[in-house]
């Protein structure tokens, strides 16, 4: 149990590196001549990467037999929000002077922001709900709702796809990577269903050879 809270606080703050890093570049004046835009990129991207993680905590659980590995994934959730939430408040702060206008017009008319406004919104309900709570008062649905994660992280992949100008490889490695992440879901969801009638099979199977 201490371990495992120590476990936990180490990846809490490991977890806060990155905006640690930021916050001394910017203090050291080490951002360089675009801060906006590296404070954009690093924040993009560490949404991106606790979003696969979250996504990664299930299979490798189920692949390891390591249970409590699912303690972790409220944690990276909710600093995969965290990260969003700091992208684009750098977007709506630091990038258009908090013009609500301008903001609308660019999520409406550039497409790679709206599908980004949209992987950020979907983060929204799932951090609101991701209490102790939440869970219990939610049920069953708290586990629909929470497959909005699915879409978002689609979605989130998309953007840095259609974002990029010339070299598509670091969201190609995203893709990959979700593709296998979701992938498992797919082919684990389809085992399941087909569990009962397999297991029906072997029954008869084994009457038929009076086993
Ligand atoms: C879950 C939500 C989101 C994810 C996962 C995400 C991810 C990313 C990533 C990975 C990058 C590129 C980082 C790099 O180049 O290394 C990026 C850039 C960017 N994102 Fe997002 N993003 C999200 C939401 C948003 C939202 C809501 C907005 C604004 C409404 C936004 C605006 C931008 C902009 C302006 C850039 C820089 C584009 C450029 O350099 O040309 N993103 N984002």
């Amino acid at each position: 149990m201490l371990k495992l809270k120590l476990l936990k606080l180490a990846v809490f703050l490991a977890a806060l590196i990155p905006l640690a890093r930021l916050g001394w570049k910017a203090y050291q004046h080490m951002l360089g001549a675009n801060p906006i835009e590296v404070i954009t990129h690093s924040t993009g991207d560490w949404t991106l990467i606790f979003l696969m993680l979250t996504l990664g905590i299930t299979p490798l659980r189920k692949l390891t037999g390591q249970h409590w590995l699912i303690r972790f994934r409220r944690m990276t959730g909710l600093f995969a929000f965290f990260y969003a939430s700091l992208h684009f408040t750098t977007y709506i702060f630091l990038d258009k002077f908090f013009d609500v206008n301008e903001m609308l017009k660019d999520i409406a008319k550039r497409k790679f922001i709206t599908v980004g406004f949209t992987a950020f919104v979907l983060l929204i309900p799932l951090a609101v709900t991701s209490t102790q709570g939440m869970i219990r008062r939610l049920g069953k649905r708290w586990q629909m709702l929470h497959r909005l994660i699915y879409i978002s992280a689609t979605a989130g992949v998309v953007h840095y796809w259609w974002l990029v100008k010339a070299d598509v490889r670091k969201p190609q490695y995203y893709a990959l990577a979700l593709t296998l992440l979701l992938g498992y879901r797919l082919l684990a969801a389809q085992r399941k269903k087909a569990a009962p009638a397999r297991l029906a099979a072997q029954s008869r199977a084994q009457a038929a050879t009076g086993a």
